[in-house]
């Protein structure tokens, strides 16, 4: 079927050099492959500019053999009979790998793949490994959801702009050599037992995680931007190195956890939310934490709160909980007596139903602190965003 490959394959290995034979082959706009030979077609292409569609009717399985360089994207999308794409040379792609509702795909070889500019993957139930032998190093945006995949194992990027992972039911381990994220970085509703471990992330802008069971960020230092951990499913987290935030922590709705540990954390840039964590009675992971730009919002089960060295919260303070928080009442008080606390002040305990900022409690006894509920979190936006954003999801 290949004639052609035959004869050409050897006459590159004999220059001993692998670009020394290039061939450049371009498209002005896509080239479209309807069938096998189409694909075969272009292995004479050392590197092909422009983009590459598989056609939606295409029920052969797809080999860009010979390609070494793509300058374009490659794109397979609606296709309900392809099984499988590979791409046995090809080591770069200068654009987006893009397989989006590919129902019956359950292989992607493309074993000498190191440098990508985006992975964009939906909708791919059948494929449960990443044939990237070589191990992707390099991508600046990685969106993969809806697939079979059991691990990330085959993308292990040093640094990215987006990585977005969700709905994968099956992913139970991501281990990363990532070091820095410079947008976002977020793992929502794949397996509830995904185990995280990010040995060498040391600053990242917005990191989010939902529903995982364990999260390990050793090296993380700043964050530019935001901390969210929602419905996770760990008993403790811990951000050993992390100094400070830059917009908004929440750490909402985590069933099970009972410690939370931020020794080195001296400032959040924004709000400060816990809430929902039913199992959280102390609150004693903050050592060092020295100023909230925003609101302090904590409501829950707590009968121990402490932040010794809190001086500054520029937005509102709303400390609620079911438990007796007198003597941490007695802390904050004389700090919102010296307007080291700017906004709306409201510290209760032995509260029925505890809640956040904003929302009137319902009381059990008669409390001393009862200033009425601060309505409104004078924070900047984005946190706002963050903690309406998590009150949507749990609906
Ligand atoms: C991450 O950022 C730090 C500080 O900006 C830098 O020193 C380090 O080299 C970066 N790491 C990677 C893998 O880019
Ligand atoms: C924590 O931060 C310090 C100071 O920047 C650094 O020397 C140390 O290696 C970090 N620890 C980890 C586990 O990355
Ligand atoms: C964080 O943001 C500030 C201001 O936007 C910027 O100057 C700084 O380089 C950023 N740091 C990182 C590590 O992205
Ligand atoms: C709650 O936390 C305690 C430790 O403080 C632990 O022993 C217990 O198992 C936890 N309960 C749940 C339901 O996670
Ligand atoms: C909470 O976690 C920190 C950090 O992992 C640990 O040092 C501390 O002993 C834990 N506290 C409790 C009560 O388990
Ligand atoms: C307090 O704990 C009880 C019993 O574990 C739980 O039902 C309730 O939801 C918790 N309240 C909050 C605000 O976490
Ligand atoms: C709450 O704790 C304080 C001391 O921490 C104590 O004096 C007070 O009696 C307690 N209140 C209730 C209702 O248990
Ligand atoms: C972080 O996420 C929040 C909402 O989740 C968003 O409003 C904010 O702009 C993000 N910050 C950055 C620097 O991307
Ligand atoms: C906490 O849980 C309650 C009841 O499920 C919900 O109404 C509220 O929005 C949750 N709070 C946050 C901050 O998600």
């Amino acid at each position: 079927m290949s004639s052609f490959l035959k004869i050409a394959l050897p006459a590159l290995a004999l220059t001993g050099s692998a670009y020394a034979q290039s061939n450049s082959c371009s498209v002005s706009a896509t080239k479209t492959i309807q069938n096998a030979g189409d694909a075969t077609a272009l292995s004479s292409c050392s590197t092909f500019s422009g983009s590459i569609a598989v056609a939606t009717g295409t029920t052969d399985d797809i080999a860009l053999n010979g390609i070494k360089k793509l300058n374009g994207n490659l794109v397979a999308t609606d296709n309900s009979n392809m099984k499988r794409i590979s791409a046995d040379s090809l080591e770069e792609v200068d654009g987006s790998i893009e397989f989006d509702g590919l129902t019956r795909l359950y292989a992607v070889d493309m074993p000498k793949l190191k440098t990508v500019e985006t992975i964009k993957w939906n909708a791919l139930p059948n494929l449960q490994t990443i044939g990237f032998t070589a191990e992707v190093t390099k991508a600046d945006n990685v969106r993969i959801e809806n697939t079979a995949l059991r691990s990330l194992k085959g993308i292990n990027i040093e640094k990215a702009d987006t990585i977005f992972v969700a709905n994968n039911g099956y992913i139970n381990e991501i281990n990363m050599q990532l070091g820095n994220v410079s947008d976002s970085l977020t793992f929502a509703d794949n397996n509830e037992k995904l185990a995280v471990t990010l040995p060498n992330l040391i600053w990242a802008t917005n990191l989010t995680f939902r529903f995982i069971g364990s999260l390990e960020m050793p090296s993380l230092e700043t964050l530019n931007g935001s901390l969210g951990l929602y419905n996770n499913g760990f008993d403790s987290f811990s951000a050993p190195n992390l100094t400070s935030i830059g917009e908004a922590l929440a750490i909402v709705a985590n069933e099970k956890v009972s410690n939370l540990s931020f020794p080195l954390l001296t400032k959040i840039t924004d709000n400060l939310q816990i809430a929902n964590n039913t199992n959280l009675t102390t609150i004693d992971g903050f050592p060092k934490l020295t100023s909230i730009g925003g609101a302090f919002d904590i409501s829950g089960n707590m009968s121990s709160v402490e932040t010794p060295e809190l001086d500054s919260v520029k937005g509102a303070f709303n400390l609620q909980s079911t438990g007796n928080v007198t003597e941490a009442c007695a802390f904050y008080k004389p700090l919102k007596d010296k307007k080291l606390i700017q906004g709306k002040y409201f510290c209760q305990g032995k509260l029925v139903d505890p809640s956040v900022a904003g929302s009137k409690p319902t009381s059990q006894g008669s409390g001393d602190d009862k200033t009425g509920a601060a309505t409104s979190l004078s924070a900047v936006n984005g946190a706002l965003g963050l903690a309406a954003m998590a009150a949507v999801f749990l609906l």
